[in-house]
């Protein structure tokens, strides 16, 4: 293992590429905070909140975060920022047995990016809607049954979802061929800023509102009878998700990492900013469902519908500005999303270009036909093709459940097996600047060989198991 390591600190030195990367730390931290902060934190975060019953789900969420979220987040930024190479060549570059799991890696961003856009695609719908002010949505006179009529009858028209998806994707895949100076980062630094007001803004009209303190009372008080080891597994599940972790897409990003960047405080601060916007966002609908009078039954049984009816709800009940903050909150979330579905999409297109080998422009067409032909599949999945489904899931659903629930525990498995067991234990340590710190070493040590390896296979076992 050990001269196998000196051999590779050799051959990446020589092979790292002059390839294109961020200008400094601050715009890997907010290009990198853009791919994790997305519909995970404004819209998944905040409906498993409400499911899981609240305080403790976010008290699991928070400690999970705290003791392998970042150490898992440093791992693979440290592999790509090792490497300088996408997935496909990062693993082999490091141990020549791993590059099938390069391959495998790439196929995750691939199955997720299409039915992301389906999703932005809503998003979208529902910023232009309140832009116009579309009628039975917005507006003192639409009833929550119209709101929630309109939700229904919008994702199963076979056209609206399918046009707003497509322009969902033609806007990802463009900034992505403008390339990691000029189109992400350039996106990324005046996006993110912008966001986080956005954000603040409108929580604090949220809770200045009578009632919600109710509701921040359910986020921050766990109750002992909602601590159950699904709400454990819940909260580990939207840690991947939510941090892009598992899919090695912080491995693309730390490959465009200058040396001078600290791997350790940049993925410190990726973690609590991606937490701090999930808990904005969950500080801004939640209190609202109270204050808006929706109450906490509609917490439980909206599921990933809360975002769209509830909150259109809660927008029109507003008088005078309704529509101008439900705006401003849509506008926000479609912001949010696709600096997510930029990073999967640059993720599949660095390795497209490896070594020149494809032209961006080339790279970004090809995956855009794939986006197209899966994320029609999913879109039409509500409508036309609502009759196809496995095991009670839509084509949507089982895009999500094959990517999260298996594919991204596996990825994650061997990613730490990989640098735990099977390459010089001394090589990401030293890239992430901890070798000379003795306990921080062996924390994240243990974290990478034990713990995030074993917890991560039991809910890959126990996802399956309850689900299938
Ligand atoms: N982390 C993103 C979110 O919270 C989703 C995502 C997953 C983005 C994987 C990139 C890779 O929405």
């Amino acid at each position: 293992m050990e001269t196998n390591g000196n051999k590779n600190e050799n051959f990446i030195a020589e092979t790292k590429s002059k390839k294109s990367s961020f200008t400094g730390k601050l715009g890997f931290v907010l290009a990198a905070s853009g791919s994790a902060v997305g519909l995970g934190n404004l819209w998944r975060f905040p409906y498993l909140t409400a499911q899981y019953g609240g305080g403790a789900f976010i008290l699991c969420y928070v400690l999970l975060a705290v003791f392998f979220g970042i150490a898992l987040l440093m791992l693979e930024i440290g592999i790509g920022r090792k490497t300088g190479k996408s997935v496909i060549g990062a693993f082999p570059l490091l141990n020549k047995k791993f590059k099938w799991f390069g391959y495998f890696s790439v196929c995750i961003p691939l199955l997720i990016v299409p039915y992301y856009c389906v999703i932005g695609g809503w998003v979208l719908k529902y910023a232009w809607s309140f832009i116009v002010a579309s009628e039975g949505l917005v507006g003192a006179g639409s009833t929550p049954a119209m709101t929630e009529g309109f939700f229904n009858s919008f994702i199963t028209n076979p056209y609206a979802p399918l046009i707003f998806f497509l322009i969902f994707a033609l806007v990802t895949v463009l900034i992505v061929s403008f390339g990691v100076k000029d189109g992400i980062e350039k996106m990324s630094k005046i996006l993110m800023p912008m966001l986080a007001v956005l954000a603040v803004v409108l929580m604090v009209y949220v809770l200045c509102q009578d009632g919600s303190i109710k509701g921040l009372e359910f986020i921050f008080v766990p109750k002992v009878e909602d601590f159950s080891f699904n709400t454990l597994l819940g909260a580990l599940g939207q840690l991947f998700y939510s941090m892009s972790i598992g899919m090695c897409i912080m491995i693309t990003y730390g490959s465009y990492m200058k040396k001078e960047v600290s791997v350790k405080s940049s993925a410190t601060q990726i973690a609590v900013f991606d937490s701090a916007f999930a808990f904005v966002a969950t500080m801004i609908i939640i209190p609202a469902v109270f204050a808006f009078g929706a109450g906490e039954e509609a917490l439980k049984t909206d599921g990933p519908a809360l975002m769209f009816i509830q909150l259109t709800n809660v927008f029109n009940a507003i008088p005078g500005g309704g529509r101008f903050i439900g705006v401003l909150f849509f506008v926000l979330v479609f912001f949010a999303a696709v600096t997510s579905s930029v990073s999967l999409v640059e993720a599949i297109v660095a390795v497209l270009c490896e070594d020149n080998k494809m032209k961006r422009r080339t790279a970004c067409l090809i995956v855009f036909g794939v986006i197209i032909l899966l994320g029609s599949l999913s879109s039409l999945g509500f409508g036309v093709f609502s009759g196809f489904q496995i095991a009670g899931k839509g084509i949507l659903d089982c895009f999500d459940f094959l990517a999260n629930n298996i594919l991204i525990p596996i990825g994650a498995i061997i990613t730490c097996v990989f640098a735990g067991w099977c390459i010089n234990k001394e090589i990401i340590p030293k890239e992430i600047g901890i070798d000379k710190n003795k306990w921080l070493n062996r924390y994240f040590n243990v974290i990478v060989k034990f713990v995030a390896p074993i917890c991560i296979f039991i809910i890959l076992i126990t996802g399956l198991f309850i689900t299938l």
